[in-house]
C-alpha cells in the first residue's frame, strides 16, 4: 500500500524557488541553494555521483549499515521508518530489511523535496514490499517536519551526508525542529561523512568524468526552465575547493566570461564579471565529537557511533532525550 502526500506542490516550489533566486543572485557573493539541484536529471546525476569511484560517502555508508543494521533494529524496535532526502532510498533496504526481518516495522515513511525522486522510490518499493506501508512525503526537511505522522515507536533515518548540505544555522534549526516532532525514546540515524585528507575530499566532488560538474550546472538548467532564466549553462565551470576553516567542501560556478542574464519571471537581470562565482552548494565534513555536540545541544544523546576502517564516514544512533 503506497501514497504520495504533496506538502510542496508546483506552485509552492515555484514561490520558494522564485524567492530563493531572488535573494540569492541579489547577494554580493552569489548563491543558491542546493535543494534546487533535485530535479529528474539532476536526481538521476546525483545516482550516477553515487557509482563514481572518487565519490566514496555512498559505498562507505552502505558498509557500515550492511555490517549494523541488524544491531539498528534490535536497539531502536523502530514500527515505523522515517526517512529525511530519502531520494531513491537504495541503502535504506538494509533498514527495511533489517526491521521488517525483527518484525517491528509497520510503515516507512520517506520525504524528499524532488517529486521525480520520490515517485520513482515509492513507485520501486511498493513492488520490492508489496505488505509495507509506504507513506510518501514531497516536502522540505527545513519546513515540512510537522508533516511526519505523530506515530510511537519512530527511527529517523537521515543518510548520505546531506546534513553536511546545510549551512551551519540552518543545521542547528533543523535538528532542534526535528527534536520537537519527535518523543522521547524516538531514535535519531545520521550518516556525516568525516574530516580528512583533502587529496580524497576534493576528487569525490571534481570527479575525472565530469559527473559532478554536470550535476552542478543543474541547477542553472532548473532555473532557466521553471522562471524562463537564459543561463548560457556552458559558459560557467565547475569549481569545488576545500574550505579549512569552515571544514567544508564548497561547489561553485565560475562564469567563464562577463555575462548579463535575464530572469524572465522574476523581470530581474543579473550581471556576472568573468570569473565570478556561484556558490551552489556547501558539503560541511564533521569530527564526531562535534556532532555529538551538535546532537546534544538539539536533544539527542548519541548512543551509539560506528565508523569505517579508515574513519571516512561516520553513522550515529541518537535518542531523543
Ligand atoms: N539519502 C540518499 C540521497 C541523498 S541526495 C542517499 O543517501 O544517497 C540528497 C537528497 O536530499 C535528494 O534526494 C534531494 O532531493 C533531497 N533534499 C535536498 N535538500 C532537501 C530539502 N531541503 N528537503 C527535502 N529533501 C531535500
Ligand atoms: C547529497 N549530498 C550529501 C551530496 C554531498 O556529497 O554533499 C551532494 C553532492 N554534491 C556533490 N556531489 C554530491
Amino acid at each position: 500500500m503506497t501514497e504520495l502526500d504533496v506538502h510542496l506542490d508546483d506552485a509552492d516550489l515555484a514561490r520558494a524557488l522564485r524567492a530563493d533566486v531572488a535573494t540569492g543572485l541579489a547577494a554580493d557573493l552569489k548563491w543558491l541553494p542546493p535543494k534546487w539541484f533535485y530535479d529528474a536529471r539532476g536526481s538521476e546525476l546525483f545516482e550516477q555521483i553515487t557509482r563514481l569511484p572518487e565519490y566514496y560517502p555512498t559505498r562507505t555508508e552502505r558498509a557500515i549499515l550492511v555490517g549494523r543494521a541488524a544491531d539498528i533494529a534490535r536497539i531502536t524496535d523502530a514500527k515505523v521508518l522515517v526517512e529525511l532526502g530519502s531520494g531513491s532510498s537504495e541503502k535504506t533496504r538494509l533498514l527495511l530489511d533489517a526491521l521488517l526481518g525483527h518484525g517491528t516495522l509497520g510503515a516507512f515513511v520517506p520525504l524528499d523535496v524532488s517529486v521525480a525522486a520520490l515517485r520513482d522510490a515509492v513507485a520501486r518499493l511498493a513492488v520490492e514490499y508489496p505488505d509495507l506501508a509506504v507513506h510518501g512525503i514531497v516536502g522540505d526537511l527545513t519546513r515540512h517536519l510537522w508533516a511526519v505522522p505523530r506515530v510511537g515507536g519512530r527511527l529517523v533515518a537521515f543518510l548520505g551526508g546531506t546534513i553536511g548540505n546545510l549551512v551551519p544555522a540552518e543545521r542547528a534549526a533543523f535538528l532542534s525542529a526535528l527534536r520537537t516532532v519527535l518523543d522521547e525514546g524516538e531514535w535519531l540515524l545520521l550518516g556525516a561523512d568525516l574530516v580528512k585528507d583533502p587529496a580524497v575530499l576534493v576528487p569525490a566532488y571534481d570527479d575525472a568524468a565530469g559527473v559532478t560538474a554536470d550535476f552542478n550546472r543543474n541547477v542553472l538548467r532548473v532555473v532557466n526552465r521553471e522562471l524562463g532564466a537564459d543561463f548560457d549553462v556552458d559558459a560557467y565551470e565547475h569549481v569545488a575547493l576545500w574550505d579549512p576553516d569552515h571544514e567544508w567542501i564548497e561547489m561553485r560556478l565560475r562564469a567563464t566570461r562577463p555575462m548579463a542574464v535575464r530572469i524572465a519571471d522574476l523581470d530581474l537581470d543579473v550581471n556576472f564579471a568573468a570569473g565570478e562565482e556561484l556558490r551552489t552548494e556547501v558539503s560541511a565534513k564533521f569530527r564526531p565529537a562535534g556532532l555529538a555536540d551538535e546532537l546534544a545541544t538539539a536533544g539527542f544523546e548519541t548512543r551509539h557511533w560506528w565508523t569505517d576502517p579508515d574513519a571516512r564516514f561516520g553513522v550515529t544512533l541518537a535518542r531523543a532525550t
